[in-house]
Parts: structure tokens; C-alpha cells; sequence
């Protein structure tokens, strides 16, 4: 196989959508396409303002398409009023929807359960009540820390209904890291769980809550959903449990109309400096990104079952495990566990069993998955599926191709989305019935979007020049501001290229047909398993160790992962070395810090770490190291270059 993909590579293939796919699909032509990127071009408020007309429910009507006087604090449909849980129920039950399956969900033991859009209208209905008598008003945040389960759409869409801003903290974070958020967010109230499955295993959820909130007495409410039934503690007076709560409360909850520019949500990103960032996403401008780019990258179609992996507590679980799929009216599987749990084909076996049409996960576990073997995905019937889609980080020809042949049985186009936490929808991407589609490129930007590679003045790359990934207008689902320090959301996103552009912070090349191919962050944030982790954080938490005087947190090539996490550590009293003991205890402390996916893949200790004259790390000196690659450019600024040679012998 690989040598056929070597060849493939040079080859440079080009897969064109069928001519059967086209003919049903919601943009059918590249000529289509480029229609709604020149109409973009002409009149962009013009171009979003018709979509949000259309596709999306307003409890009154907006007038002004786009405020842009204050930028890069841009607003969208600015005068109207809108209520998302309207968009994303209301407006079905009224349809032959409303007895549709709006989530098909499985938990990792193998129980299911599916909610029809009434079904869902009804918990939504009756947690609002709950989060309202709870004290919950509009404008109010709340923490969501849930396991994949369907109480967790619930949660957010009953937020929704009243005005209130949720804050998903994923599932897999640690107790510090949650109390981080609870606190920067100001909230004063937590919806949790017992516990989660997870291979085979509950994961505590309530026990790391209850270590959380001792450090935030603000909070006077939790709400505690009961899953696996494991034992935890209640306290009296502000813990409740679910299925209590919910107990005689009305279905019937009137929606808060909220204006378009007020936070649906906030979630916490890594940056490369300082704690992380809580993103803060709109409801009108967010929640049509989600909307269109649910059509245009997924060609929804009513008939389908779509299916997205990730978990919630990411952006791509906001967007598309709920908002996306359920203002569409589409069919949203949800799946609670791991993907090797009870056996290695346990995603198959969802997709046989729910007859799945959509896929879409992460490189990361797409590679995983090749190392399983194609004895798993040929157990079971994958021929419902007609197009599969992944993020995360950049996809390597070799997984591309195993993904379009074993999975996708070269007849699904694959959508390879570059986006981010920070542009609320997909940005660069195929549309499946018109993009021809190259492995390892997310190809163009989606419709309404003005993406370009630059150089550090901001001038236009040409073709196959590295350079800075820019968008250069403002669409509706951006970023609003970092959460309590619009100076950091205007410095980190809008300070370079004098405030013009807004800057990713990857890299990324374009080629002879204008094809994005991006090639990661250029800046101190490392992609592990398709998220983001600044390596500021995790160096933090490596310091906050008695045994340890300074740090320096790296990426290094992984084969499942994309990047693992090198740390090189210097102990306290110069001892240089520690012992396999040390190292184990120093993993533990990151991932009780931050969480597991923070723990560092390798941990090298030393005594001194290569420094300019002025004191920094030269960390691209540590990235060499760490990739066992020779140290190429110039080194004459290190302050000491037997540091460097020290760190290598002891290889
Ligand atoms: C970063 C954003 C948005 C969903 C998941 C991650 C990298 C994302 C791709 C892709 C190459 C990608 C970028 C980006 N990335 N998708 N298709 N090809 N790189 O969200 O944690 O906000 O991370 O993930 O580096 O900046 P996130």
C-alpha cells in the first residue's frame, strides 16, 4: 500500500465528486461555488444577510447586516432578536420533523436511545424551568462537565432558551483546570454527572467537581446527572440531582428573545501565553455559520444520519453534534465512549447499526484506526456512509487514502475542514458535489470567506510560498472577544498585519490552483490528537512541582498523535538526573493539573536549556532536539553552545 501512495504523491491525484453524488448535492458544481464566492464579493453583507433571512428564525428581523465601526470588535445582524433553542426545536415541531430522530444516541455499555425533536423539546422545556428557579437569568454563565450523553444537548439548548451562556468544560480535564474556568467565568452554577464510561471504566466526574469547587465558593447550585450509578457525595443545600429536579417541572418554557450579539457560549482554548482563553462565540452571527456550513461541507439532506465524534467539550461537538445538525433538522448520533471499547470496531458497528451517511472525525483517530487492521471496518457494512469529513490538524496522504478506500470504499468524498475554536464553523474545505479533492489539502475557503496565505507585511503569497494563514473580512461566526480581556482578543487576533487581517496563527502554503495545504501552528501551541495545548500551560504545570526548577515544552513528531509533548526539565538542587520514578510522578501531577492529554510524551532532565543572550529559549533548538533531527540555522545568538551539546549526548 504505501508504495502506491508514494506514488499517488507524486502523481499529485486529483479525486472528482461523481457525476451522481453532483447531481443531488446542495452546491453541484465548482461554477456554483465560485456564484456564491463573486455574489460574496460584490455585496458581502448582502451575500450573509440573505442566508440569515432564509435559513434561520428571528424573533424579529434585523436591519443592518454588519457593524463594522469599532473594529475588530465587529457586529452581525445587530438590531434583530433571535432565540436559538426557537431555531433549533421550535421551528421543526411545526414540520414532519417533529417525530424525527433529532438524536440517536449510544451509550459505551450499548444501551441507546433516541430523542424525536418533540422528545427533545420536552427535556429542553423542563430543564429551562429548572436552570430558572435555580436563579438562572439571562446573561448568567453556566458550567456544563458531562459525559456524551443526551442530558448534555439538553443542557446547553435549555442556556439557550433563557438567555444563559454555557461553558462546556470537556469531560477528560482535571479538577484544577475545571476550577480555572469556573472561576474565570464567574459561574454559579455547574450541571455534572456522576460519572461517564469510559473503556469499561467511570470516570469520576462528580468527585473532581466537588475537588473544584472547594476552591469556588461562588457556586451555589449543582445539578448532578445520574449515569453509571457510582457513589458520590451531595451536598445539602446546593447539589440536586437530575431526574429530582426535573420532577413535576413544565415542559413549557416561554424562549428569551436575545439580541444577536449575545454569548451563546463560552469556551476555553489554549494560546501561547498565559491561562487559557475563553472564547466567546454569538448566538445570531454563530449560530448561521453553523447553519450554512452544515449544508455546504455536509450537504445535509433530510433523509441523512450524521455522525461527528467529537465530544462536546470541544468547538467542533458545539457545532457539530448540536447547533449545526439541529437547526438543520438533521439526525445527530452521538456516541459516549471509546472507540476501541468493547472491541476494535465499535465506530463501524455505530455506523452499521444507525445506518450512519456522514462521518466525521479526527486524523488522529483515523491512524488509530489503520493500526487496528481492515479486518474491523470489514466486519461490518459501511455502504450507507456517502461522505466522510475530518479536523484536528493536517491529514497525511497515507491516512487519506486508507480513509477513501477501507472506509469510505472510494466512492465518499472526504471533506478535510480547517477551522478553529475561534471561527465558530468550517473555513477551508471541500463542498462535497463540487470540489475536486487532493489528500492532505483542505482545499478552498467555504463560501463568504476570504482566506489568504501572507507574508509577514501582509502581502499575497503566490503559489506554493510558506506563509501566515489571514482572513480578511469578518464573517458572522468569529470570535466576539476573549472573555473578560478584549485587549488579548484584539492582540492575539487582530495585531499583526496592522489590525487588516485576522491571523490563525498556522502556516500554511497555497498552490498552482489556489489550494490551501496548511502546515501548522508557527506559534508556542502544539497540536496533540488534533487539539491545541499551549506549551506555556503545560510548563506551568511542570514548575508548580516542588522537584522542579524550570521547564521548556515542546512538540515532537508522534505517529498517532501528529505532535507529542517533550518537556526538558531542570530539577531543583541541579540534580541532573531523575529517575523513571520522577518521570511517572511528574506525568501524574501535569495531567492532575491540566488533564491526561497534557501528559508529556517524553521528559528529558538537564541542567541547562539553550538560551539566547537575552534569555530565551530557543525553542527551536529544543524542537530539534526533541525530533532527533539535526540542528540546521543559525545558532550564534545561543549564550552558551555547550548547553546544546550536552543535551544531545545525553541521547
Ligand atoms: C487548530 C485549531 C476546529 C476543530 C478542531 C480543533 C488545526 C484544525 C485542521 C485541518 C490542518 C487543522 C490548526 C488550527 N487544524 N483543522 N483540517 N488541517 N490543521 O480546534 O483546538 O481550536 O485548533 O487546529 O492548527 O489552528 P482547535
Amino acid at each position: 500500500m504505501s508504495a502506491e501512495i508514494e506514488s499517488i504523491l507524486h502523481e499529485n491525484r486529483v479525486f472528482k465528486p461523481s457525476k451522481e453524488f453532483s447531481r443531488t448535492a446542495r452546491v453541484r458544481s465548482m461554477r456554483a461555488y465560485r456564484d456564491m464566492m463573486k455574489k460574496a464579493e460584490a455585496d458581502y453583507p448582502g451575500f450573509w444577510g440573505d442566508l440569515a433571512r432564509t435559513h434561520l428564525e428571528w424573533e424579529k428581523p434585523f436591519s443592518r447586516v454588519l457593524n463594522d465601526s469599532n473594529p475588530p470588535f465587529f457586529k452581525w445582524f445587530e438590531d434583530g432578536l433571535i432565540n436559538v433553542s426557537v431555531n433549533c426545536l421550535d421551528r421543526h415541531l411545526t414540520t414532519p420533523r417533529k417525530n424525527k430522530a433529532a438524536i440517536v444516541w449510544e451509550g459505551e455499555p450499548g444501551d441507546v436511545r433516541t430523542l424525536t425533536y418533540q422528545e427533545l423539546a420536552y427535556e429542553v422545556g423542563r430543564f429551562s424551568n429548572v436552570l430558572k428557579e435555580s436563579g438562572v437569568v439571562k446573561g448568567d454563565r453556566v458550567i456544563v462537565y458531562m459525559p456524551m450523553v443526551p442530558e448534555l444537548p439538553v443542557a446547553l439548548l435549555a442556556c439557550a432558551r433563557i438567555g444563559a451562556t454555557h461553558s462546556v468544560v470537556f469531560g477528560g480535564f482535571s479538577a484544577e483546570a475545571l476550577k480555572d474556568r469556573i472561576l474565570d467565568a464567574g459561574a454559579k452554577i455547574l450541571i455534572t454527572a456522576d460519572g461517564g464510561w469510559r473503556r469499561g471504566q467511570t470516570v469520576p466526574l462528580k468527585e473532581m467537581a466537588d475537588e473544584a469547587l472547594k476552591g469556588c465558593p461562588q457556586v451555589s447550585h449543582v445539578v448532578v446527572l445520574k449515569r453509571t450509578g457510582q457513589a458520590v457525595a451531595m451536598q445539602t443545600g446546593r447539589d440536586v440531582w437530575w431526574h429530582d429536579a426535573v420532577q413535576g417541572k413544565s415542559p413549557k418554557c416561554a424562549p428569551v428573545p436575545v439580541e444577536p450579539e449575545h454569548p451563546l457560549f463560552i469556551l476555553y482554548t489554549s494560546g501561547s501565553t498565559g491561562k487559557p482563553k475563553g472564547v466567546v462565540h454569538s448566538s445570531g452571527g454563530y449560530l448561521l455559520g453553523a447553519t450554512m456550513t452544515m449544508q455546504w461541507v455536509f450537504d445535509i439532506q433530510d433523509h441523512d444520519t450524521f455522525w461527528c465524534t467529537a465530544d462536546i467539550g470541544w468547538v467542533t461537538g458545539h457545532s457539530y453534534v448540536v447547533y449545526g445538525p439541529l437547526s438543520n433538522g438533521a439526525t445527530s448520533v452521538m456516541y459516549e465512549g471509546a472507540p476501541t471499547t468493547p472491541h476494535a470496531g465499535r465506530l463501524w458497528e455505530i455506523v452499521e447499526k444507525h445506518s450512519v451517511n456522514i462521518f466525521y472525525t479526527a486524523p488522529t483517530a483515523i491512524r488509530a484506526l489503520v493500526k487496528l487492521g481492515d479486518e474491523w471496518p470489514q466486519k461490518f457494512d459501511l455502504s450507507s456512509l456517502r461522505i466522510l469529513g475530518t479536523v484536528g490538524e493536517p491529514i497525511n496522504p497515507e491516512a487519506w487514502m486508507w480513509y477513501y478506500k477501507t472506509i469510505g470504499g472510494e466512492r465518499c468524498p472526504i471533506v478535510d475542514t480547517w477551522w478553529q475554536t475561534e471561527t465558530g464553523m468550517h473555513m477551508i474545505s471541500p463542498l462535497p458535489g463540487a470540489t475536486p479533492i487532493k489528500p492532505g489539502s483542505a482545499t478552498l475557503a467555504v463560501p463568504g470567506i476570504f482566506a489568504d496565505v501572507v507574508d509577514a507585511e501582509g502581502n499575497s503569497l503566490g503559489p506554493d510560498k510558506g506563509g501566515y494563514l489571514v482572513v480578511k473580512r469578518p464573517w458572522p461566526s468569529m470570535i466576539r472577544t476573549v472573555h473578560g480581556d478584549p485587549e488579548r482578543y484584539k492582540k492575539t487576533y487582530w495585531g499583526e498585519f496592522g489590525g487588516r487581517y485576522y491571523f490563525a496563527g498556522d502556516g500554511a502554503r497555497k498552490d498552482k490552483d489556489g489550494y490551501f495545504w496548511i502546515m501548522g501552528r508557527v506559534d508556542d501551541v502544539i497540536n496533540v490528537a488534533g487539539h491545541r495545548l499551549g506549551t506555556m500551560e503545560v510548563e506551568s504545570a511542570l514548575v508548580s512541582h516542588p522537584a522542579v526548577a524550570e521547564a521548556a515544552v515542546v512538540g515532537c513528531p508522534d505517529d498517532l498523535k501528529g505532535e507529542g509533548i517533550f518537556a526538558f526539565v531542570i530539577l531543583k538542587g541541579g540534580e541532573k538526573s531523575g529517575n523513571a520514578a520522577l518521570v511517572a510522578t511528574l506525568r501524574d501531577h501535569v495531567a492532575k493539573e491540566i488533564g491526561p492529554i497534557a501528559k508529556p510524551d517524553h521528559i528529558k532532565f538537564t541542567d541547562g536549556l539553550p538560551k539566547t543572550r537575552s534569555g530565551k529559549i530557543m525553542r527551536r533548538l529544543l524542537r530539534d532536539i526533541a525530533a532527533g533531527r539535526e540542528t540546521k540555522g543559525d545558532i550564534s545568538t545561543l549564550e552558551d553552545s555547550k548547553t546544546l551539546e550536552s543535551l544531545r549526548h545525553e541521547e
